[in-house]
């Protein structure tokens, strides 16, 4: 008893000592932003809203943004990659304009700074927090070395359609596991401290559901319902927003009808009044202005009115606002009020980022890019975000087999990093080709194209050449990283130009063929998989990539990746996830007739009318949360501790996992419920739960799972979020096409 007095004793001094220290901080925050506003005029106030890039071919610094910072009308540069602009830059902000505010160097550090970690569907693809959180944390901590201390990432579109470009950049189709993701990243770029200097304030963007393009072309309308905003599109930035996120990005798009950087509900309402946002919001590139070219703004000054008026703290490049607040604050069509609102969201930010009292990058912080340390979390990274999409039996290869190294992307040192890499430079890529020839393998290397575009065949004879002298085929297919990110949506995603051409010609030589695909996005394969004897999704795996598919190729690692995504059979089955909707026909195999065996001049009604595509079914080639392992599982005695549930009641779910293969291995065990009967109907399964076992041979392990009424709850038609009573389905799973299955009662 003593000892819980003792004990609680000492933890109240800690949490009085804890708040009383936060409510100083804030009080010490509010009062130097408060006073600070004071003392700005309305230009300057202004000049904080401004965020201006330069050209990366800039020769020399433009005098005129110089007299801009001078004069306190520029708050933030974007993309300045030169050390000599930043430090002047800044150098004039402090010493020279009028109240001596610092500025915010941002850029896009997106899945790493020098060091390149995989694309974030990649990290995604770990299915693990500590992946994104770390290669966040180096992404920062080389970054900051510059003088950035924004970026603009983690990106959080929801993605349901490979054909759009910037699914790349996405953390995948789920928003549970999109939510933990984005959580981890902004506990990476900012750490414990924003004041820090080599923490940087994370950006959650594109706010909001940018991801649901029509047909998956990228800035494409967005038509979508409250609750599927809400349920769906919405938790990742919560998460972000509960870890801290100091900025938030708005969208290039429409929803329903109003462009999001004019979007009052989504910018104030959604975001300030229920999430408590308390960072500020910066429109995206130009978007302010496109409000034009949406037809919601009649010209840039009615674009700033509309943008200013729904709660955009920042424009980003146009400059509407820094042409026409200050005359719509005396017609009275924006009131100073809302800008110092603006002005202060962006102070508290610079304020807690540590700028007013360090506004210099310290010299001494070299960054340490490419340091070995980097180097081994990046291919720790890609080793954890390959998927093993098939394998029949040829993985791990025996380090004596000969193999042939070819196709686009074994050696392309660029590519491989994929979209949004504008500091990585491809000097420091170790390639597939590297790799194998730094391990000593025996190696025959014939690209057969010179890019992955490449629609010519001149390359395919020496690249069979190389085939016939080597017991097994490597083929490093793909994209370039051009082929994705922004603007880069496709209509076809198969492996672009020649390269399922060649694959077949390599396929008459009756040799084993192991299809590495690195690519933006998921690879329609139907066309080449009876080709192949085992596909390794890579992924853009950034620098380590080679050496981390050397270990995966010769199982020194094993691939540990899971498909973040549906991996669709071809483009036209696209928009497809897992999380889908019954219908009222749902598509069953029992009931599915394929299109060659409908008899000729068959009866119109007489066959199977349940929702799929008569050629290609209704299924996707691989499913949410898929990938293989160099090892099998069994998955038995799913058991669950009530089977009927009040509210707020927890539930334990538990089954027992056995390594049944030859070799320990990581499994990756999943949770899903379906809420059978809804108020608004509910998905066909939901991911909730997912844990990491790794088991050696014979091992097993039972995996328990935790869950209350409180992660079966959504938002309904009256915008009302709670679990509904009724039945539930429960599926512990490899992935979330299969699973033990068993169910529970939620009582009223
Ligand atoms: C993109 C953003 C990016 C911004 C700044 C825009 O085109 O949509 O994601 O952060 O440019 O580079």
């Amino acid at each position: 008893m003593k000892k819980i007095v003792f004990l609680l004793c000492i933890l109240s001094v800690f949490l009085f000592s804890y708040t009383k220290k936060t409510s100083i901080n804030s009080n010490n925050e509010d009062r130097f932003v408060n006073d600070l506003l004071a003392k700005m005029t309305l230009e300057e106030k202004i000049g904080q809203t401004n965020l201006r890039g330069t050209s990366s071919m800039t020769k020399a610094l433009p005098e005129d943004l110089k007299r801009a910072v001078r004069n306190g009308e520029i708050g933030a540069f974007l993309n300045i990659s030169n050390l000599d602009y930043v430090d002047e830059l800044q150098r004039i902000a402090v010493e020279e304009s009028p109240n001596k505010i610092p500025l915010i160097f941002s850029r896009d550090v997106i899945h790493g700074f020098k060091t390149v970690f995989p694309i974030p569907l990649g990290i995604a693809a770990s299915w693990d927090t500590e992946v994104a959180k770390k290669s966040s944390e180096i992404a920062a901590f080389e970054a900051s070395a510059m003088g950035i201390r924004w970026t603009f990432a983690p990106m959080l579109d929801i993605a349901r359609d490979s054909r759009w470009g910037r699914i790349a950049e996405s953390p995948g189709e789920d928003p549970y596991l999109a939510s933990l993701l984005g959580k981890a990243y902004v506990e990476g770029f900012q750490g414990d401290d924003l004041s820090n200097p080599t923490s940087i304030a994370a950006c959650a963007k594109h706010y909001i559901a940018y991801g649901a393009a029509i047909g998956g072309r990228d800035y494409n309308t967005v038509n979508l319902s409250e609750p599927l905003l809400r349920n769906v599109y919405l938790p990742p930035f919560e998460a972000a927003i509960d870890a801290g996120a100091a900025t938030v990005m708005a969208s290039f798009n429409e929803i329903n009808g109003i462009p999001a950087s004019g979007n009052a509900f989504l910018l104030k309402e959604v975001l300030r009044d229920e999430l408590k946002f308390d960072g500020f919001v910066v429109s995206d590139w130009d978007s302010t202005e496109e409000m034009i070219a949406h037809g919601f703004a009649k010209d840039k000054k009615h674009a700033a009115e509309l943008s200013a008026n729904a709660g955009m703290d920042m424009e980003m490049n146009s400059t509407c606002y820094a042409d026409n607040l200050k005359q719509l604050i005396k017609e009275g069509k924006f009131s100073e009020t809302e800008l110092n609102t603006f002005v202060k969201n962006i102070l508290r930010i610079k304020y807690r980022l540590g700028l007013f009292e360090k506004p210099y990058r310290d010299k001494s912080h070299t960054g340490n890019y490419y340091a070995e340390a980097h180097m081994q979390e990046a291919k720790k990274a890609a080793i954890k975000s390959s998927v093993l999409l098939k394998n029949e039996g040829i993985l791990p290869l025996d380090k004596n087999t000969k193999v042939a190294l070819i196709g686009p992307l074994a050696h392309a040192p660029h590519e491989q990093l994929g979209t949004w890499t504008f500091d990585g430079e491809k000097e420091h890529t170790i390639t597939p080709v590297d790799a194998f020839k730094a391990a000593k393998v025996n190696i025959n290397f014939a690209a057969g194209f010179t890019h992955s575009r490449d629609r010519s065949d001149k390359g395919f004879q020496e690249a069979i050449q190389a085939a016939k002298a080597s017991d097994v085929i490597l083929f490093f297919g793909g994209e370039e990283a051009i082929l994705s990110g922004e603007a880069h949506s496709r209509a076809y995603i198969n492996l672009p130009g020649a390269q399922e051409a060649l694959i077949h010609e390599l396929a008459k030589l009756n040799k084993p063929i192991v299809l590495v695909i690195m690519a933006g996005r998921p690879i329609s394969v139907s066309n080449i998989m009876d080709k192949t004897d085992a596909i390794l999704m890579a992924w853009h795996p950034g620098t380590m990539g080679g050496e981390a598919l050397y270990d995966m190729i010769y199982g020194v690692a094993e691939p540990q990746g899971r498909l973040p995504v549906s991996w669709p059979k071809t483009a036209g089955q696209l928009p497809y996830f897992y999380n889908h909707k019954n219908t009222g026909r749902p598509a069953s195999a029992e009931e599915f007739i394929e299109m060659d065996s409908i008899p000729i001049h068959a009866w119109q009604s007489s066959l199977g009318n349940d929702s799929h595509y008569l050629d290609v079914g209704f299924t996707p080639q691989y499913p949410f949360g898929y990938g293989l392992g160099y090892s099998k599982f069994r998955y038995e005695n799913l058991s669950i501790s009530k089977d009927t549930i009040g509210f707020n009641e927890k539930i334990t779910i538990k089954a027992r996992i056995t390594n049944v293969g030859e070799r320990a291995s990581t499994d990756l065990v999943q949770l899903y419920i379906q809420d059978v009967v809804g108020s608004i109907t509910r998905p066909v399964r939901e991911l909730k739960r997912f844990e990491h076992v790794y088991l050696k041979p014979g091992e097993s392990k039972e995996v328990r799972f935790s869950i209350s009424s409180k992660d079966i709850e959504f938002v309904n038609h009256k915008m009302i979020k709670a679990a509904e009573a009724g039945d539930f389905n429960v599926w512990i799973g490899e992935n979330a096409a299969s699973g033990l299955k068993t169910a529970f009662y939620l009582k009223e």
